[in-house]
């Protein structure tokens, strides 16, 4: 079946603090969108607030017609939707099997661990190791792998790449590319590189200052890369 994640006029912060402000997008199986902007813009918090580990002010957020805003955050994880932090977050205690399973909700299947392995084998020989010797790269990975061990049907990825050398960055996005096209997921990517977002996302979200400032196709905004550079300065499209 095929499910939607809706986000409609949302604003959002901190407690009182109002961080994005009337925020719209929809994300679908099979979709991918991509969410640009500059440092503290607000597209971390606009995924903290679609998981509820932000408050939202205004606007509403349904899954499937079903408005989750109100649920708390486990719920919502439940109903499908996983986010993979910026702070990657993994247990440096646990070894990267352990690390896994802990994404499994409570619903242990070897079915979706395997499939994880399949997506990482890198991960498959350090399973045995423990979190907190796993290079950046491999930890990104297994941040990745633990949310797709619980099979969500929407995926949000918080800056996936960030901090790692080009060759991994290249692996591990070929990696998320294939991931979405094998399941049919629905992926939101927060990505600063331009390129790697035209490059992965059908849709595009460009926000500043809290607003969306472009919201449109990627073809659109690579015919017009002048929005790019008029808005938030991030450079030419190759
Ligand atoms: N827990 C918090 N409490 C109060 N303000 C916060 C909190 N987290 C973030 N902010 C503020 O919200 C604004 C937006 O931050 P956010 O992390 O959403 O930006 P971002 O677009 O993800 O930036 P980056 O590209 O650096 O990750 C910033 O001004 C930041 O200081
Ligand atoms: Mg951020």
């Amino acid at each position: 079946m095929a499910t939607e994640l809706r986000v409609e006029h949302l604003t959002a912060g901190y407690g009182m603090l109002e961080i994005v402000r009337d925020i719209n997008f929809t994300v679908r199986t099979g979709q991918r969108i991509g969410l640009l902007g500059r440092n503290g813009a607000g597209k971390s918090t606009t995924l903290a607030a679609v998981v509820g580990l932000a408050q939202r002010q205004q606007g509403t957020i349904t899954l499937n017609g079903q408005d989750i805003s109100t649920k708390p955050t486990y719920r919502r994880a439940r109903a499908g939707i996983s986010l993979v932090p910026q702070a990657r977050d993994i247990f440096p205690s646990l070894t990267v099997e352990e690390n896994l399973l802990a994404g499994l909700n409570g619903r242990p299947s070897r079915e979706a661990l395997e499939f994880a392995f399949g997506m990482f084998p890198r991960l498959r020989d350090r399973r045995a190791n423990g979190g907190s010797q796993l290079s950046g790269g491999e930890q990104q990975m297994l941040a990745v792998a633990r949310a797709l061990v619980g099979q969500p049907q929407i995926l949000l990825l918080d800056e996936p790449l960030e901090g790692l050398a080009p060759q991994i960055r290249d692996e591990l996005m070929d990696t998320i590319i294939q991931m979405t096209t094998r399941t049919g997921i629905g992926c939101l990517l927060i990505e600063q590189d331009v390129d790697v977002v035209l490059g992965f996302a059908d849709q595009v979200l460009v926000l500043e200052n809290g607003r969306c400032l472009y919201a449109g196709t990627s073809e659109a905004l690579r015919k017009s890369p002048e929005i790019l550079e008029q808005t938030i300065g991030l450079g030419k499209v190759q």
